[in-house]
Formats: structure tokens, sequence, C-alpha cells
């Protein structure tokens, strides 16, 4: 038994869809999450601004004591090195594995999309993680900078005609490439899955990242010995105003369902895992 929280962060309120899954199966566990409000979004920036990001995120659920650190957020995810865990004093996952697995599991015709923001489709992890897996597989990805914002405006439901049309538009080519496997490779996609279905059509399964890792979470903790919590309690941190949490914090967790909310300066926070490498060896991340 362990009872300290687990450790979710993103660059905004958009990893509380993994929240959502996390308490789905794992309901007991506290957990402790931090959006990154104040510096969202991540998926237009470079590579180093991520790291750097992701760092510090990393380094404020250090501070409070987390078991376990999942990167909900599908860019920071993608960006962040395959041998990262190895150099946290707490495991570590992204999302990107388990969705992979998943995705790599359901495709018969081996032919498999990916969306994402700008940063996760070109860092190339997805493309390369499926191409492990499944070598004769064929990848079609597609960056789609403009459900990011779509979600966070309330553009949704099955039937909204403009996230409707920018859909068609931007699955067109993964639609007409004839994937039977479609992986929503950002936080924010599950809350639209309902119009990406619709526009892929129904012989396509979609692959939710959040849920598939929230899954691999419970089997990691079971497998280290680093299952129990106090009773399901979260509490959430962001680095701008939380002002207007609860609402938007109740589309995107379903229930908001309580638990505190304050703001952090994320600033103060700072990893430095480059000067304590094993061995003394010097590590780049
Ligand atoms: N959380 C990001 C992701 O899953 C989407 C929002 C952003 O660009 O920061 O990729």
């Amino acid at each position: 038994m362990d009872k300290r929280p687990i450790g979710v962060f993103d660059s905004g309120l958009g990893g509380l869809t993994a929240v959502r899954e996390l308490r789905k199966v794992l309901p007991e566990e506290d957990i402790i999450y931090f959006g990154d409000t104040g510096r969202v979004p991540y998926g237009s920036r470079s590579r180093e601004i991520i790291l750097q990001y992701a760092r510090q995120d990393i380094a404020f659920l250090l501070s409070k004591n987390v078991k376990y650190i999942m990167a909900a957020c599908g860019t920071v995810s993608s960006i962040l090195p395959a041998d990262f865990s190895d150099r946290l004093p707490v495991p570590y996952t992204g999302v990107l594995e388990a969705a992979a697995r998943a995705a790599a599991a359901a495709t018969a015709n081996r032919r498999i999309g990916v969306i994402g923001t700008a940063a996760t489709i070109r860092s190339g992890s997805y493309y390369r993680l499926l191409k492990q897996l499944l070598p004769d597989a064929e990848i079609f990805t597609r960056a789609c900078p403009m459900f990011v914002p779509l979600v966070e405006n309330g553009y949704l439901g099955r039937e909204n005609p403009i996230t409707t049309a920018i859909a068609e538009e931007y699955l067109a080519d993964i639609r007409a490439a004839g994937v039977d496997v479609l992986i929503l490779g950002c936080t924010h996609y599950p809350l639209i899955a309902d119009v990406i279905g619709k526009v892929m059509g129904p012989g396509v399964t979609l692959i939710d990242p959040g849920r598939e890792t929230a899954d691999a979470t419970r089997s990691a903790l079971a497998a280290r010995g680093l299952l129990g919590g106090q009773g399901g309690q979260a509490r959430f941190f962001v680095s701008d105003s939380t002002e207007g949490f609860v609402a938007v914090a109740d589309t995107f967790l379903g229930q908001y369902a309580g638990g505190p909310v304050e703001r952090i300066d994320i600033d103060r926070y700072q990893l430095r895992l480059d000067q304590t490498g094993e061995g003394g060896r010097s590590i780049e991340l």
C-alpha cells in the first residue's frame, strides 16, 4: 500500500480528460493535477521550450511527493525521450505507448491514422512507435491545430457545424487512406470524439490515449506494489488564475466533484536531471 498521490500534468486543463479515465479505473487513488494554464498551448511551440516546461511541471509534482507521474499531454509525451523515465526518482508514463499498443492491437488492415498537435505530429514519435510494433503497418498522420481552440471555446456536440466542417477538412486524407484505427493524440480530442467518429465513419476505431494510459497506470502501480490512496481525493494546481476553473474543469472532467484549486508560480520549480546522471554521466534532456 502506498498512500501517496499520483501526479498528472498537462499544458492546461485538457489533461483532465485523462484524470476522468484514471478515476474510473483507480477510484481510491488520490491525484495531484497540474495544468500549466499560464503557458498553454504547448502544441505550437518548439521542442526546446516544451522540454523546459515539462521539466518544471515534473519538478512541481515531485515537490508534492507523488508516487507516479503521468504526462497527460500528447505533446509532452511525444517530445520526452523514451528513456526519460529512467532518470526520475518515481515511475513516469506519457500517453504514447499505451495508445500505440492499443492501436496496434485494434487494427485489422494495418492502416493506422494519428492526429495531434503540430509538435506531436512533427516529432514523428507515434510513427516510430507504431512502426516498431507493426513494421508493415502504414501510418497516416495529420496535425489538427484548430481542434484545441474549438474545444476550449465550447464547439462541442456531434452535430456542431463548425467543428464538423473543420474535421471534414482535417480528416479527408486519413479517411481516404482507409485507416481502420485513429489515435486521438491530443488531450482535447476525446471531447469531440463524436464528431471525429461521425466524419471517419463507423468502421474506424478511435483510440483515446488517456483511457489506455489509465489502464496501463493501474497495471504499472500494481506491478510495483504502489496501489492505494486515501479515498480518491483530487487537488488541482494551475499557473494562471483559478477563476473559471470549475466551469472548464466540468467540461473536461465530466463532473468536477470538488477538490481545491490553487494557483502556483511554476517558474519557481526547476528539474536538474542534466547534472545527476547515473554514475556521473551527463544526461541531455
Ligand atoms: N495538451 C495538449 C496535447 O495533448 C493540447 C494543448 C496544447 O497545445 O498545449 O497535445
